[in-house]
């Protein structure tokens, strides 16, 4: 079998998965990584699902080789260092006791509660992009904005610190920016998190950083890697879906049309839109810790696994027609929100976001189309999260 040369990320097309990766034959390649090291890359749905539950691959993501090069390490850095409460890189037991903690926190029921407040927040960025007229960058004025109220009504921002919050936010994910400058943004978001912990303690609102600041079980440092990680996994991933998610739409208007007029595909609309983009296109990553037989062959223990998710989401066996678009699909199957342990612990509120913003967007704007060419959309291909770095749209 011949052996892939690091992980190919440029798309030809936005919304398909790279054709080298789709031709590839079976479930299961050896790959060399961006340092040289020889991994894996996992193509088949039913082989993700069984790494994804197996406890023998860990996700501390200690001695992973980086699939890209973007992904590696800063030079000289060999271990790396977990932030308490970044429970997203460590292994049962250390995981499930964070997990706990939190999973009663995203469940559909405390989901709906904030879905008012949800859409508050939606039409608030649709009024303001009425204001601002056409054209407008669809990604400024809704993708980025949106996600990023949300965490703030979820973990308790006070509005009148909402706007800074936005900013250093939106600097710490932009990349124009440099590195050192979004390092410097992370590091005010940190800073700024771990006063806010300090004031919920203090005084505790009604949201979760208060609730589970006066739980008693996560201490200072924990809970504000925990507020760390709900922000930084939930905030580009979100921004992305729905800046890629209304690229798509707007390119197949007849399906844009069912989102738009039809309460009841919104539902279906989402699971297809994470199915068929999997902006998560690199990883998840796991690191083998024994020998592991797979699809005929054997990972051995030390090597690095990838799951292509873009390619996965489109296996025949599970998806029937896998490159047909349809909103009206029921792919509840797809795997980009992962699985096993580690399956995100947000997907219920992306999900809302994402049912709640697509039909209102589409709803205030009937006309709404792209004020460019579509080849002219830029993109930004080896970025961790797959997605525009701007959409310009008029009505
Ligand atoms: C469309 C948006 C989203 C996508 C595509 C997405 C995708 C993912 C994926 C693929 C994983 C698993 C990584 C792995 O298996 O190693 C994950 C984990 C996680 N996600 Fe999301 N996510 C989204 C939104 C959110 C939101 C809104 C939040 C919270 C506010 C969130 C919080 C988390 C957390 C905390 C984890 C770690 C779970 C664990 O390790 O137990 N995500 N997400």
């Amino acid at each position: 079998m011949e052996t892939l040369k690091a992980l190919p990320v440029e798309r030809e097309d936005p919304f398909q998965p790279p054709a080298l990766l789709k031709e590839l034959p079976g479930s299961l390649h050896p790959m060399t990584y961006a340092d040289g090291r020889l991994g894996w890359l996992v193509t088949g749905y039913a082989e993700a699902r069984a790494v994804l539950d197996d406890p023998r691959f860990s996700n501390t993501q200690q001695g992973a080789a980086p699939p890209i090069k973007e992904l590696a390490p800063p030079e000289g850095l060999t271990d790396l260092v977990i932030p308490p409460g970044f429970f997203i890189a460590m292994d049962d037991p250390e995981h499930s006791r964070y997990r706990k903690l939190l999973t009663g926190h995203f469940s559909m029921r405390k989901m709906r509660k904030l879905e008012p407040r949800i859409q508050e927040v939606i039409d608030g960025q649709l009024d303001e992009m009425a204001r601002g007229g056409a054209p407008a960058d669809l990604v400024k004025t809704f993708a980025l904005p949106i996600p990023s109220l949300v965490i703030c009504e979820l973990l308790g921002v006070p509005y009148d610190e909402r706007s800074r919050f936005q900013d250093t936010t939106a600097r710490a994910v932009n990349l124009d920016n440099t590195v050192e400058q979004r390092g410097a943004a992370a590091g005010e978001l940190m800073g700024y998190l771990s006063e806010l912990v300090g004031r919920k303690r203090a005084e505790p609102g009604q949201d979760l950083l208060s609730e589970l600041a006066t739980g008693g079980e996560l201490d200072h440092e924990e809970l504000t890697g925990v507020a760390t990680l709900l922000l930084t996994a939930g905030h580009e991933t979100t921004a992305n879906m729905l800046g890629l998610g209304t690229f798509l739409l707007l390119c197949h208007p007849e399906q844009a049309d069912l989102v738009r007029t039809d309460p009841g595909v919104a539902e279906s609309a989402v699971e297809e839109l994470m199915r068929y983009l999997s902006v998560t296109h690199i990883g998840p990553i796991r690191v083998a810790r024994a020998d592991v037989p797979l699809a005929g062959q054997t990972i051995k223990a030390g090597q690095t696994v990838t799951i292509c998710l873009p390619v996965v989401n489109r296996d025949p066996s599970r998806f029937p027609a896998p490159d047909h678009f349809d909103v009206t699909r029921q792919a509840t199957q797809q795997l980009g929100f992962s699985h096993g342990i580690h399956q995100c612990l947000g997907q219920q509120l992306a999900r809302l976001e994402m049912r709640l913003a697509y039909p209102a967007l589409l709803r205030r704007f009937p006309t709404l189309r792209l004020a460019v060419p579509a080849e002219e959309v830029p993109l930004r291909p080896r970025a961790a999260i797959y997605g525009v770095a701007a959409l310009p749209v008029t009505w």
